[in-house]
């Protein structure tokens, strides 16, 4: 295993949409185990291919039980072309992105969102979530798409620099 390089936003392949796999394989296994030690180690609860520089449609999101004390079980998944098939409800909440280090804001973003996409495994699968699980997923899902979390930000004034250092990938308590 080894730990990637994160590309940082200014970087063009932040802005590229991903390409679909076709079908999961050794190369993309070996990335996704290199992907999740990255992820772990930055820290974050999710990350995107195309932050490493991989323009495949492929993210994990691992959201720790009791994260932020949201009392909520582990979220653990790593998806291959991930699709939101449905979203209700919105809610606002601050994100960082290891991407744009030194950055938070709020992002409106569904509620509850119901995913489909491939496991690891080349089997289907379609997960259902709330809270931090279904912010992250969304966030996520938007670096396949070039899309970073400041372009969702409604509020301007909510964008706060925060030192790098403290930095996460996905959502980030409130700064009071
Ligand atoms: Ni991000």
């Amino acid at each position: 295993m080894a730990l990637l390089e994160i590309l940082l936003e200014g970087d063009p392949r932040l802005r590229q949409k991903a390409l679909r796999v076709r079908g999961v394989d050794d190369s993309l296994r070996e990335l996704a185990r290199d992907m999740f030690e990255t992820m772990l180690e930055a820290p974050g609860v999710g990350l995107a291919a195309p932050q490493v520089g991989v323009l495949r449609r492929f993210i994990w999101v691992h959201v720790p039980e009791n994260f932020h004390d949201e009392g909520g079980p582990e979220f653990s998944i790593a998806l291959v072309n991930p699709e939101i098939v449905k979203a209700h409800g919105r809610v606002f909440g601050y994100e960082g992105c290891l991407s744009i280090p030194g950055w938070t804001g709020e992002v409106p973003r569904a509620e509850v969102v119901t995913v489909k996409g491939i496991g690891l495994d080349n089997k289907p699968i379609r997960v259902k979530a709330r809270g931090w699980g279904a912010r992250v997923l969304q966030h996520e899902i938007d670096h396949l798409d070039g899309i970073l979390f400041l372009d969702r930000v409604e509020d301007k004034s909510t964008i706060v620099q925060v030192p790098e250092e403290e930095t996460v990938e996905g959502p980030v308590e409130a700064a009071d």
